[in-house]
């Protein structure tokens, strides 16, 4: 039988987050679901946690083979990290954007659309970031899933910010993503937020809720 065990992101587990990561964008399943690309979601929405922020990320490894089952990257202070997207890795995208890096498609262009609409429509629910200034992103390989490895990648990322004396934290999820919701309550997160999204519109038949839960550290 498989075991896991977990250990600090290192620079050269880079490429196996950034493949995970892609791999389990839709709802745990691959990205390409919904992008043409998978390189313009983890240049856009990866980047930022393995080149800016890495010592707050974590890795779950098979302990036999030593493969890289799945990550939990984090971030101590969101408002720094919208400042470093805006300044830095935006940009840097759009840059490769520019110069034909991305193989762009119908896919894209429609997501890039329902994106945008959600946006306009504010159906993201808004957290208080004095209150719970970090976040956090997590994802394991299908493989690897239940055996256990979300609840220590969590049970690290929260010992780490307790120490650095981080005051709360926050994450995003949706209602269907099951697992992900029952491992958030289950270590003690609470929902602080939840708005119906039309982000999924003609992708997925059930309706869906994004969710925003949070767990206060001090105090
Ligand atoms: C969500 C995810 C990170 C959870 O990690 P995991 O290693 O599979 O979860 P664990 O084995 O640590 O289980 C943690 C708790 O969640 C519950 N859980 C795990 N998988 C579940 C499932 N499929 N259905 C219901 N509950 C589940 C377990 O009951 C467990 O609680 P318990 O220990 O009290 O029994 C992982 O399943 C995953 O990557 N899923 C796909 C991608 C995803 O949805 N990521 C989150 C995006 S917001």
């Amino acid at each position: 039988m498989k075991t896991l065990t977990v250990r600090p992101y290192q620079p050269s587990d880079c490429e196996a987050v950034h493949r995970i990561a892609a791999d389990t964008a839709f709802f745990g399943a691959p990205i390409e679901r919904y992008l043409d690309d998978r390189r313009l979601f983890t240049d856009y929405f990866y980047a930022y946690y393995t080149d800016y922020e890495p010592e707050h990320s974590w890795v779950a490894v098979d302990s036999e083979t030593g493969e890289v089952a799945g990550f939990l990257t984090g971030c101590v202070d969101t408002q720094r990290k919208e400042e470093v997207q805006r300044r830095q890795v935006t940009p840097a995208v759009l840059r490769r954007l520019l110069r034909g890096h991305y193989r762009l498609g119908i896919k894209t262009f429609r997501y890039l659309n329902r994106l945008f609409w959600s946006d306009r429509r504010r159906e993201w629910p808004e957290v208080d970031l004095s209150s719970h200034p970090a976040h956090l992103h997590i994802n394991l390989c299908e493989a690897y899933r239940g055996m256990g490895a979300g609840r220590m990648l969590m049970q690290c990322y929260l010992s780490q910010l307790r120490e650095l004396g981080v005051p709360g934290v926050h994450l995003g999820t949706t209602d269907q993503n099951k697992a992900a919701c029952r491992l958030y309550e289950k270590t003690g997160f609470q929902l602080l937020g939840e708005r119906p999204t039309r982000v999924w519109e003609g992708i997925i038949a059930e309706p869906v809720r994004y969710r925003v839960y949070g767990m206060i550290l001090v105090g």
